[in-house]
């Protein structure tokens, strides 16, 4: 039964963040799914947003934060987050990181979708996530364990607090791992739709086993959508980063018309929900979309891994026209968490896209994701070092869920349940379809709702993850009767701000307190 201090499941920026911190004094294990190198970190292109131009503010920061999360945002975490992110990153140059420079070898500072000035800090053009993952994966070389290919299945819970976790290894063998704090770090929930930019392995399983735990869930209804993948052959192959908006790229028909001409006062840059809708009426209409970036010199200076990308899939850059199609990129919910990562259950934190810290709203501004790993890793490693000295919890008693026997569970393909959460609870939603999913979800999901997981193959596991993520959007997006941000409704088109203000839908699987 290996116990550690901190048992940490993800590897991506936030888990690698708090890793780093906590293991100078703590004994620290990372558990993850796939290889260390898979997660959405590690896509990511763009870059860190970081008001630190001569221009900039951190009040101009959390502004356009504000805004573009439709004010949904919690205030107070949202002003941390930009207040301290420039010192985070300082920090990280000094352990050195290292960003692209302009020829004055400053920071070179790009601009992305809703910010009203250029404050994005970006590595090796645009593989800013790859180049900063292979940097923390170094410092934490030789101080944390990492173990690949083994599942969470579930938390592992004694007395109401969270003291480990049960895993799956790669060959289906169960095992355990304890710890005086647990933090779950597993990301969003982008493989529940047919076009994504997430990693494949990436499947709300964080979400579902903190949902079974009887942690409680915020803001699931809010789903960023993406505008530009890369479309070939009927599939989302990948991003294209907003930064190639950033730079003067535009969103165009077939027949060459300007999508975002006269649709919103910042076109091509406004926020990625407004632009995603636009693209997705114009789609439904039959048509292609393409983003035209003929007007970029040097396109492969600036953006070699989106141009080795179109290149790998047959597409030519030099043509000018990429073509692109809006995909689920980020889960702006999650599991609830105040502002130094705690979630409702003692002994457990979440970090990263898998909690739901209040700074995104309702829609994230571009480039606070990796922003938000790295200023919460540090304050979640924080908040445990200042509580290490906590009694080590007893384990004699401790259960993961109802044991019992079980049938064996007839569950839907992968395919199927994003087909179903692409059509019903995607771009554009409304009650008519949200109840289709929610029905659908429901037969499946009572099979498993009272049974033990453990004798779950790995791939049953991430469909019942996946069915309970995805009933967990749906019946949420089914309460909140309006539209804001990644959360659109047909039938309620409008925010109500006098019924939906700042008004969390909170989710607890009450069988579970
Ligand atoms: C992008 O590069 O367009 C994605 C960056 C982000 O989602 O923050």
């Amino acid at each position: 039964m290996p116990s550690f201090d901190v048992v940490i499941i993800g590897s991506g920026i936030a888990a690698l963040t708090a890793a780093y911190q906590l293991s100078a004094d703590l004994n620290v294990i990372i558990l993850t799914k796939s290889k260390k190198t898979n997660s959405n970190s590690n896509l990511a292109q763009g870059g860190i947003a970081s008001a630190i131009g001569k221009d900039d503010s951190w009040q101009t920061h959390l502004t356009d934060t504000l805004v573009a999360g439709c004010h949904h945002n919690r205030e107070d975490s949202t002003k941390l987050l930009v207040q301290t992110g420039p010192s985070y990153l300082e920090e990280l140059i000094k352990e050195g990181m290292v960003f692209d420079l302009d020829i004055q070898k400053n920071l070179q500072l790009g601009k992305e979708g809703a910010h009203s000035t250029r404050r994005i800090v970006h590595a090796g053009g645009d593989s800013t996530g790859r180049e900063l993952i292979l940097h923390m994966l170094d410092r934490v070389k030789n101080r944390v364990q990492i173990i690949e290919d083994e599942m969470a299945i579930d938390l592992i819970i004694d007395n109401q607090s969270c003291i480990g976790v049960e895993t799956k290894t790669f060959h289906d063998t169960t095992n355990q791992y304890y710890g005086t704090h647990i933090i779950l770090a597993t990301g969003g929930c982008g493989g529940l739709y047919s076009f994504t930019s997430n990693d494949e392995s990436i499947t709300g399983d964080g979400l579902a086993m903190a949902y079974r735990a009887g942690a409680q869930l915020a803001d699931l209804e809010f789903i960023q959508f993406h505008p530009t993948l890369l479309h070939v052959n009927s599939k989302g192959c990948g991003l294209i980063s907003e930064a190639v908006r950033g730079e003067g790229a535009i969103l165009v028909s077939e027949d060459g018309r300007k999508l975002m001409k006269a649709v919103h006062p910042q076109e091509d840059l406004a926020p990625r929900d407004v632009v995603a809708r636009v693209l997705h009426q114009e789609m439904l209409s039959g048509n292609k979309v393409y983003l035209d970036i003929s007007m970029i010199s040097n396109f492969e200076v600036h953006f070699p891994t989106i141009t080795n990308l179109c290149e790998s899939k047959g597409i030519q850059i030099n043509k000018g026209l990429i073509p692109v199609i809006p995909g689920a990129h980020f889960s702006m919910g999650g599991v609830l968490t105040d502002h130094r990562g705690r979630t409702s259950i003692e002994g457990l934190y979440a970090v990263g896209e898998v909690a739901c810290t209040g700074v995104h709203g309702a829609n994230r501004l571009a480039s606070n994701s990796l922003l938000e790993g790295i200023v919460f890793g540090n304050l979640v490693a924080d908040d445990i070092l200042n509580r290490k000295k906590m009694i080590i919890p007893n384990r004699t008693h401790a259960q993961t869920r109802n044991q019992y026997d079980h049938p064996t569970f007839i569950l839907p393909t992968k395919t199927e349940i994003q087909q179903m959460m692409t059509e019903n609870v995607g771009i554009v939603r409304s009650k008519e379809h949200l109840k289709i999913a929610i029905e659908w979800f429901e037969t499946y999901k009572q099979q498993f709702d009272e049974a033990s997981l453990s004798s779950l193959t790995k791939d049953q596991l991430i469909s019942v993850n996946m069915i309970t993520v995805g009933w967990l959007i749906a019946t949420s997006a089914l309460q909140r009767r309006e539209s804001r941000g990644g959360h659109f409704r047909e039938d309620y088109p409008k925010e109500d701000n006098l019924h939906w203000y700042k008004k969390e839908v909170i989710r607890t699987n009450q069988r579970e307190k």
